[in-house]
């Protein structure tokens, strides 16, 4: 019998391309160049299996035209990319990576705290440039993280991990909003207080950390309105979703001192990065590297490896979001 054919839109780490091409009839996207929307319409038609990564647009139009393919196996947690109402109309399965990346993602928004609290993108800039005159009591001083309240949007895994490394290593304190309480021993271990209404989540955070998914339901929830309602001198933290933060109110709430500072590792539409942010000091930028370690890489990849085999054998997917 003819073995599955199995498209791979970006490269994989080398030992997960491997494993693939052992079960499946592959292709590899050799160049690493994103494919465009043409190229992933004509790709349901080709093939069985399609692995999008998160950048990978998947609306409607792309999924509707293909008769081929049963299963989109993504290479990533959040998938807002791909229209799910799309994919369950033509019977097609889509699975995510949940799980393998949460502590990656969970120490890259810790970095971002740090990095905005104690100045260190600034610092390094200062450095590069030459511009450091040496050590100085008033020198590039930032904020104490210990005794401060930490704020999570979105209390999930990667914002209960976030939270751990927040209390356990640095003396914070935690508050959250969500659509529910939390469960009775994650708040009894972080002595986390839920606060069911965002804006007073807001009021009462030192530092605010997104951890939503992306989509319409969550678009520009932190807007002009929700910025003013944080703590003057507070931070914002994205590790989520671009299109979860109002750039431009933000870029005004950095400008006007309201913030004190923010760190970004997402953007809506990468990789564009909001001009109105690069000409700003105070504001981290990294460019989505919430996953980026080859460990979860590759964990990733074995992830929707499992997906697809499972497909393939007929078992029940274990990553099944349609
Ligand atoms: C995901 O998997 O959704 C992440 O954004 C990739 O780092």
């Amino acid at each position: 019998m003819a073995r599955p054919r199995v498209l791979i839109t970006r490269r994989w780490p080398g030992e997960v391309e491997r494993q693939l091409a052992e079960r499946f009839d592959v292709t590899f996207n050799e160049s690493d160049e994103p494919l465009g929307q043409a190229e992933l319409a004509a790709a349901m038609g080709e093939y069985d299996v399609v692995c999008p990564v998160v950048p990978d647009k998947l609306p409607a139009a792309v999924i509707e035209g293909g008769e081929r393919a049963k299963l989109i196996a993504n290479y990533g947690v959040g998938f807002e990319h791909i229209d799910i109402e799309a994919a369950k109309a033509k019977g097609i399965a889509v699975t995510n990576t949940p799980g393998v990346l949460t502590d990656a993602t969970a120490d890259l928004a810790l970095t971002l705290i740090l990095m905005a609290a104690r100045r260190a993108g600034e610092g390094e800039r200062e450095v590069r440039a030459g511009r450091w005159t040496g050590w100085g009591p008033t020198h590039l001083l930032g904020a104490s993280l210990r005794g401060k309240t930490l704020g999570l949007v979105g209390f999930g895994r990667i914002g209960i991990a976030t939270a751990r490394r927040a209390f356990h290593g640095f003396g914070m304190k935690i508050a959250y909003y969500g659509r529910r309480e939390t469960l009775p021993d994650v708040a009894r271990e972080l002595d986390a207080r839920f606060y069911p209404d965002l804006g007073e989540l807001l009021a009462a955070s030192d530092v605010v950390s997104l951890h939503t998914p992306g989509g319409a339901e969550t678009a520009n929830l932190i807007d002009a309105q929700a910025l003013a309602a944080m703590k003057p001198g507070g931070y914002l933290i994205n590790t989520a979703r671009g299109g979860v933060v109002d750039h431009a109110a933000l870029a005004e709430a950095l400008r006007s001192g309201q913030l004190a500072g923010a760190g970004l590792d997402v953007f809506p539409q990468e990789p564009k990065i909001p001009e109105e942010l690069l000409g700003l000091e105070n504001v981290v930028l990294l460019p989505h590297l919430g996953s980026a370690t080859r460990e979860t890489r590759v964990a990733m990849g074995e992830r929707a490896l499992a997906n697809v085999v499972a497909w393939a054998e007929g078992h029940p997917l274990p990553d099944r979001v349609a």
